[in-house]
């Protein structure tokens, strides 16, 4: 893919054009990296990256300040991408592939030569805030600076404090991050950060209660949840940075080959439906009774949201209903009620009595998903997802879904719910056809009102996840 370097050759806008086409690439890619590992072994329950989380918590402080910094840095995710497989937690050196070159994210344990030790405080909050690292360069955006400049003060005081004395520092260096040209040139992100970066820690809406801000502060901010599951502009910076900036926030993006769901109300059924205690126990332990997290998110629930306290996840919660719900407009369906009404449903009959001939989508089904997800596509509770009524099976973008049957998946592992249990990999024995014909009777049975799954819709994905799988 190095076609791209040709783009460098020609005038400076395009040049910049560029910046931000990389700039999609590697967002979309530095979470790739960081879940690399459980992508390749998807069965294997305990990532390098989950136990460098573990690595990363000695013996409890008696410094409230460093013990609150340890937790939000949790709530950052910050090991994630500054963690290498099986290397000491946050001593950086974890490789992000962009079709631009390769990018290596930095040391930030307290070593003062390889890591963030000579960092003062002030110099700690740009770096976080805006992107400019200690000695002036700027840092891309693959580190989600645009997010964490809503961070205030006294979190920032309290992670500082964290990553001074709170971390084992490594005195490794990673190897520097050397992308080609145009994109070697840090200082094209000033252009980058002057349309996308809104300077500002969060600004509390006086209208909206406590609970509600919390959550917005956690999501826009640490969390960075908009960094997946919104979408971008071609210049590659998040089309929506928070509520008020529009409806594209939280509306659903493609990441890493997976489709991030959307985190707010839409025309179809989304999490926004499901009940609170739902949304926390999908955060705290990556599943649900009718759900399960795959893809990017095994990591997040990993390393981040599964740590978080119960308050603050039902404030993420509060939040997230909130966004899109218009009063009085009439809700889809929720997923609740499509589960209740499923084994009732006509497909499920036919299913059970065994009456599909002709249909061959639901021979596939019968012959490959029946087992596990149920002829009333209902699964089982915590251990197979349910079809009816999903919002993975009811999402506009089929991405996930055709990922999910070609290459199988395993869910997080999580303190509460250690065992990760496994969907097979399907790529192998069904053709592109077979996989159309399943998810599109998937996606129009029990309730479910996706559109249909074309085989060329399955031949491109097959092509991503290729690479990926040892024949
Ligand atoms: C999505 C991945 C990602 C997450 C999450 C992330 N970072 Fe980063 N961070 C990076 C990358 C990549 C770089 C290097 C960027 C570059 O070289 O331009 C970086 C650079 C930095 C730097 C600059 C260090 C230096 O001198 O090079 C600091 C400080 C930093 N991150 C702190 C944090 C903290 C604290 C958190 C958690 C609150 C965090 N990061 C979360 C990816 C991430
Ligand atoms: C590194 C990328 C990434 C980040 C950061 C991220 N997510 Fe996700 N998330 C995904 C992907 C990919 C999916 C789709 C997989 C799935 O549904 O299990 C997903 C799914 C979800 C779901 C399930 C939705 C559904 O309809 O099934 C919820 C809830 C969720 N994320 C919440 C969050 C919250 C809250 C945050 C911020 C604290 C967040 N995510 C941050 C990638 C991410
Ligand atoms: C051996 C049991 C098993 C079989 C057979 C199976 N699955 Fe799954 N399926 C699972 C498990 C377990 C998950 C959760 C995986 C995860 O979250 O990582 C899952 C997840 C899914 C999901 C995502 C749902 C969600 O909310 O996360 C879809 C869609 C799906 N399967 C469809 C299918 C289809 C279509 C077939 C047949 C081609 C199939 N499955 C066969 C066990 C199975």
């Amino acid at each position: 893919m190095s076609a791209r370097r040709t783009y460098g050759g020609i005038a400076a806008a395009v040049v910049f054009l560029c910046a931000g086409a990389w700039a999609v690439a590697q967002k979309a890619d530095a979470p790739a990296a960081a879940a690399s590992a459980p992508a390749s072994a998807s069965a294997s329950a305990s990532t390098p990256v989950a136990m460098a989380t573990g690595a990363a918590a000695p013996a409890a402080s008696t410094d409230p300040v460093l013990e609150h910094g340890r937790y939000l840095a949790r709530a950052g995710d910050c090991v994630s991408c500054h963690t290498a497989p099986g290397k000491p937690a946050f001593g950086g050196g974890l490789p992000m592939k962009t079709p631009f070159g390769t990018i290596v994210s930095t040391n930030i344990t307290p070593d003062t030569e390889a890591g963030i030790g000579a960092y003062t405080e002030a110099e700690f909050a740009r770096a976080l805030r805006e992107g400019v690292a200690r000695d002036g360069h700027r840092l891309y955006p693959a580190m989600p600076y645009p997010s964490f400049a809503r961070v205030n003060d006294e979190d920032m005081h309290a992670l500082f404090v964290f990553f001074r004395n709170g971390v084992q520092p490594v005195a490794q260096k990673p190897p520097a991050t050397d992308l080609p040209w145009p994109f070697s040139m840090r200082s094209l992100m000033i252009g980058w950060n002057w349309i996308y970066l809104d300077k500002g820690v969060y600004q509390s809406d006086s209208a909206r209660s406590a609970e509600w801000n919390r959550g917005a502060y956690l999501v826009q901010g640490l969390g960075h949840c908009g960094d997946c599951h919104t979408p971008r502009s071609m210049l590659g910076g998040v089309k929506a940075a928070n509520d008020r900036k529009g409806d594209a926030f939280l509306s659903g993006a493609v990441i890493d080959g997976w489709y991030a769901q959307p985190l707010r109300h839409t025309d179809r059924p989304t999490m926004a439906q499901w009940p609170a205690e739902e949304i926390v126990q999908y955060l705290q332990t990556g599943r649900t009774s009718h759900t399960a997290a795959f893809g990017a998110m095994v990591d997040v629930v990993q390393n981040s949201t599964q740590h978080l306290s119960t308050q603050d996840l039902q404030a993420v919660s509060a939040y997230l209903k909130s966004l899109g719900a218009t009063e009085g407009a009439p809700a889809a369906a929720s997923p609740a009620s499509l589960v209740a009404a499923a084994p009732k449903h006509p497909v499920a009959l036919a299913l059970r009595n065994g009456t599909v001939e002709g249909n061959s989508g639901a021979m596939v089904y019968l012959n490959n998903c029946n087992a596990c997800h149920r002829s009333d596509g209902t699964g089982a509770d915590k251990t197979f997802p349910a079809l009816a009524g999903n919002s993975v099976v009811n999402a506009k973008d089929p991405t996930s879904l055709i990922r999910l049957v070609l290459a199988g998946s395993a869910m997080p592992a999580t303190s509460k719910a250690p065992s990760p249990i496994a969907m097979p990999d399907f790529g192998w024995r069904l053709s592109d056809a077979d996989v159309a014909s399943v998810l599109s009777f998937a996606r129009s049975s029990w309730g479910n009102r996706g559109e249909a799954v074309t085989a060329d819709q399955v031949a491109k994905v097959r092509d991503t996840v290729k690479p990926a799988k040892n024949p």
